[in-house]
């Protein structure tokens, strides 16, 4: 329901911003000396104003920078415009690691350029780089990584008797309502147990595959086509999430994106946030210090809690960097991927706005390890992380993902009961994806450090 109205919202959005951007475009349409860059607009975003400015001057070029709606569906939504209208408006286009099969048609192939370059791609890690190849085109670069987590507040812990983060879902609602009651009573009663991302939109796919995953319900859609959602394991995660909403979290957590979370706790009125790595600098009060924030020093990060199963997930996200296919200045253009996804530019963006690195060896640099520790500290839970089922789906991954999320979201309004939307969701995803999938059960349990390690593979580096 709440897709379907965000549906013409996101209409009209996409029709002022190619209108402005075509606006813009009359001014600049003969200078071949300006790039335009599709960015996110999620957390900080004066470091890369910084960095990118910084290499324009260098090259005596103009750089615009365009900036993406919040949501990850509206921004695909929206890059699917740029494309389909072959548009010139865009060159450099920032795109979710679940994309590259949906947008490889209209890219530009990056392996030329990195060629030409000298780019020693086995910096990345493996896996990263490989899913940006679709049919042996390099369809972008990996800029930075994403993994979910669970923010914690420190002080607060101490206060109620806690001496570490919680390790179940279960423990983690136990202490949730225990610090709720407590900072309630102590009258702050804006304050909440546990914020998250359960609006109807990609991110929602995020946390739920981390509920349904650590319950041992599987990944929605498993490598070999099984389609695993109407099973027990999943249907209790998702009742045990909805017995959050209303209870340690706000009943409007069901509108809740990144942003909406990261509020919360950053105002000091939470105890528990599942977000993405860029929120801790912004909760140490940003680059530059700036940033307003109630929780310098009182909250670190964990590993997300374990289910059923026995084992935590981690969601895998991440961005790449890519060229549009109807870019008017590919050669600058990627250029410009290529010193954005360079060492030096992502240990810049590690200290600057706490984003995972790409590459392996800044996991052990000493400047990263000493001013953000987490990224060195949870290597395993990075290198673990797991992927929604965009390469097994491919082109249909969208269609899965808005299938689920509103199936999800349903379940956490209470507009439908968790077995009955499992149930219907089958059947729905038995539809979109056809010939060569069938539902099924999930495999067996699964732990951590059995899943495709990030580590260099022979294959992936032949393939190279
Ligand atoms: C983060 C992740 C991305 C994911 C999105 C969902 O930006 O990096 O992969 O799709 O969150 O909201």
């Amino acid at each position: 329901m709440l897709y379907k109205a965000s549906k013409s919202l996101l209409l009209a959005f996409v029709l002022v911003f190619t209108f402005g951007a075509m606006l813009h475009s009359s001014t600049y349409a003969q200078d071949a000396k300006t790039l335009k860059i599709f960015l996110g607009s999620v957390g900080d975003l004066k470091p890369d104003q910084a960095i990118v400015d910084r290499w324009a001057a260098d090259k005596g070029v103009k750089v615009e920078f365009v900036y993406a709606p919040q949501s990850a569906t509206d921004i695909l939504a929206v890059i699917q415009q740029f494309l389909a209208a072959k548009s010139q408006d865009v060159d450099l286009i920032q795109f979710d690691t679940i994309w590259p099969g949906i947008l490889a048609p209209n890219m530009l192939d990056l392996a030329p350029y990195v060629e030409k370059a000298g780019f020693d791609t086995t910096q990345f890690y493996p896996r990263l780089f490989q899913n940006n190849i679709v049919d042996g085109k390099v369809v972008g670069l990996p800029w930075f990584t994403d993994a979910g987590l669970l923010y914690y507040r420190t002080d607060l812990l101490k206060k109620y008797g806690y001496d570490a983060a919680p390790t179940t879902w279960d423990e983690l609602t136990a202490m949730a309502t225990k610090i709720q009651e407590g900072e309630r009573t102590a009258g702050n009663s804006e304050f909440y147990g546990f914020v998250f991302q359960a609006n109807a939109y990609e991110g929602l796919t995020c946390d739920a595959l981390e509920w349904q995953f650590s319950n041992g319900g599987g990944s929605i859609v498993e490598a070999d086509g099984t389609i695993s959602v109407n099973n027990p394991a999943t249907i209790a995660a998702l009742e045990r999430a909805a017995g959050w909403v209303g209870t340690i979290a706000p009943e409007g957590v069901t509108t809740y994106q990144e942003e909406d979370a990261r509020r919360v706790f950053q105002a000091g009125n939470a105890a528990f946030m599942r977000n993405w790595p860029y929120a801790f600098l912004l909760g140490q009060g940003g680059a530059d210090g700036k940033t307003e924030t109630a929780i310098k020093d009182m909250f670190n990060v964990a590993p997300l809690p374990a289910g059923d199963a026995g084992y935590g997930a981690a969601a895998l996200g991440g961005w790449q960097l890519g060229v549009s296919a109807y870019s008017p200045n590919p050669d600058l253009a990627a250029e410009l991927v290529l010193y954005l996804v360079s060492p030096e530019v992502q240990k810049e963006r590690a200290l600057k706005l706490s984003n995972l690195p790409t590459i392996e060896s800044l996991y052990t640099d000493s400047d990263i390890a000493g001013q953000i520790p987490f990224i060195a500290q949870l290597v395993p839970v990075f290198q673990n992380a797991s992927p929604r089922p965009s390469t097994v789906t491919a082109s249909k991954y969208n269609d899965v993902s808005v299938a689920y999320f509103t199936a999800v979201h349903s379940v956490l309004t209470g507009e439908a009961d968790a077995a009955t939307a499992m149930e219907d969701l089958e059947t729905q995803l038995g539809d979109i994806l056809g010939d060569g999938f069938k539902v099924g059960m999930p495999p067996a349990a699964m732990p951590m450090g059995t899943m495709e390690a990030m580590m260099p593979t022979a294959e992936a580096t032949a393939a190279k």
